[in-house]
C-alpha cells in the first residue's frame, strides 16, 4: 500500500544521517528531509575512519540528527508507515547503533522496521531524484564496494561484475594518500586533477580486453605510486592526479560497455537503463565518460544527485518505502550484518 513515509537511518561508516522519505502509489519519490553528520573532522587526524571512534560519534549523534529530521520534515511520528535502518554492511559497532534505535523507534511507535541493505540504499539512490524505472544495469562504486548488478527491483539483483581487488574509491583514496591529499581521498583527488594533463603519465589499462566484467585497481595504485616519488613540480601532481583519474574513469567505463552489450543481449525489445551510484558517482569524469559510453550503447544515463551519491540515509529510506510497498517487513531481532553481499 502507498502512499508509505518512512524514517530512515544510516551509520554504516562515517556519516550519522536521518532522512524522511515519501513513496508515491506511482512510485515517484519526495524527500522531505536529509540530515548528515559528517564525521570527517574527527577521522581527518589518522588518514582513516576509526571504527571505535565512529560509533562512540554515532551514539551521541543519532538522537538529535533523528530529531532534526523530523523537524525538517514537518512531520510527526504518527504520520510516519516504518522506520528503515542499515543493518549492514559496514563497520559493525556504528550499524549496531542506527539498528538499535530504529528498531527502538519501531517498537515505541508500533510501525514496521525494515533493515536495510547499504547496497540496496545506494541502488534506488538514483530514484530518488529521477523517475528510473525498473530494471536498470547498475554500476556501484564506493569506497568498499565496486560492482556491476543487473537490478530487475528492490531485493532483486543480480550481479555480474565485481573487484578482484581494491573498490574504485579505495583506489581514489589509497592513491590520494601517496600523494599526500587528506582523508576522503576522492574529491580531494578530484579537485587537485582540475587543470592537469590527464595524458602526461601513462598508467596500465587494467584487465584491458578480458572477457567478463571484474575490475581490478591494484597494479594502478602501485604505478601511481611508484610515479609519485619521482615527481619534481606541482604541475607534475596535478598532471599525476588528472592521470589516475582518468585511468580509473576508463577502467569503470571499459567494464560498463561489456555489461552493457551482455545486457543489451538478454534485454532485447525493453529500454536500456544505466544507473551510476556510491560515492565515486560523485566525481565529474567518471560520470562524464559513462555517459558517453551509455549514449554510445543506447542506454539512458542516470546518476543520483550529487547529496544522494556519498553515504546518506534518504535512500535507505526509499529502500525501505519500497519494500514496505511490497508488503515486506522484519522482526525485531533483526541481526546487525558486517558482511551482507547483495
Ligand atoms: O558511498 P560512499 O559515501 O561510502 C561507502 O559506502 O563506501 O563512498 C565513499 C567513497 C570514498 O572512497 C570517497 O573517496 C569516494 O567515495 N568519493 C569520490 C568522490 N566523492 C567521494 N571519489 C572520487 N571523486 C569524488 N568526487
Ligand atoms: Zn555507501
Amino acid at each position: 500500500t502507498t502512499p508509505q513515509t518512512v524514517l530512515g537511518l544510516e551509520t554504516s561508516c562515517d556519516e550519522t544521517a536521518a532522512a524522511v522519505v515519501r513513496l508515491h502509489a506511482d512510485g515517484t519519490s519526495e524527500v522531505l528531509s536529509s540530515v548528515i553528520a559528517s564525521q570527517i573532522a574527527a577521522h581527518a587526524p589518522y588518514g582513516g575512519v576509526v571504527p571505535e571512534i565512529a560509533a562512540r560519534a554515532h551514539v551521541e549523534g543519532v538522537d538529535g540528527i533523528t530529531a532534526e529530521a523530523m523537524s525538517q520534515a514537518g512531520v510527526g511520528y504518527d504520520a510516519l508507515t516504518g522506520v528503515a535502518a542499515t543493518a549492514g554492511p559496514g563497520l559493525v559497532g556504528g550499524v549496531m547503533v542506527g539498528l538499535s534505535f530504529g528498531k527502538a523507534v519501531a517498537l515505541a511507535r508500533g510501525l514496521p522496521l525494515i533493515a536495510v541493505n547499504h547496497l540496496e540504499g545506494h541502488a534506488v539512490s538514483a530514484r530518488l531524484g529521477a523517475q528510473v524505472d525498473y530494471p536498470f544495469l547498475l554500476l556501484l562504486v564506493s569506497g568498499g564496494h565496486c560492482q556491476l548488478l543487473e537490478v530487475e527491483g528492490v531485493g532483486a539483483c543480480r550481479r555480474i561484475g565485481t573487484t578482484i581487488d581494491d573498490a574504485a574509491g579505495e583506489a581514489f583514496d589509497k592513491i590520494a594518500k601517496t600523494l599526500g591529499l587528506p582523508y576522503p581521498g576522492g574529491p580531494a583527488l578530484e579537485k587537485l586533477a582540475e587543470g592537469g594533463d590527464a595524458e602526461r603519465f601513462v598508467l596500465p589499462r587494467m584487465l584491458l580486453g578480458r572477457k567478463d566484467c571484474d575490475f581490478s585497481f591494484s597494479g594502478l595504485k602501485t604505478a601511481a605510486a611508484r610515479l609519485a616519488e619521482g615527481l619534481t613540480s606541482d604541475d607534475e601532481r596535478h598532471d599525476l592526479a588528472a592521470s589516475v583519474q582518468t585511468a580509473i574513469a576508463r577502467q569503470l567505463a571499459e567494464r560498463s560497455d561489456r555489461a552493457m552489450a551482455a545486457y543489451a543481449e538478454t534485454h532485447g525489445g525493453q529500454e536500456l537503463r544505466f544507473v551510476v551510484a556510491g560515492g565515486v558517482a560523485a566525481n565529474k569524469s567518471v560520470r562524464a565518460l559513462l555517459q558517453q559510453t551509455a549514449a554510445k550503447r543506447g542506454f539512458s544515463f542516470t546518476a543520483p544527485p550529487m547529496a544522494f551519491c556519498t553515504d546518506n540515509a534518504a535512500m535507505i529510506a526509499l529502500a525501505g518505502a519500497e519494500r514496505l510497498a511490497l508488503g515486506q517487513a522484519d522482526p525485531l531481532d533483526a541481526p546487525a550484518r558486517p558482511r551482507w553481499p547483495l
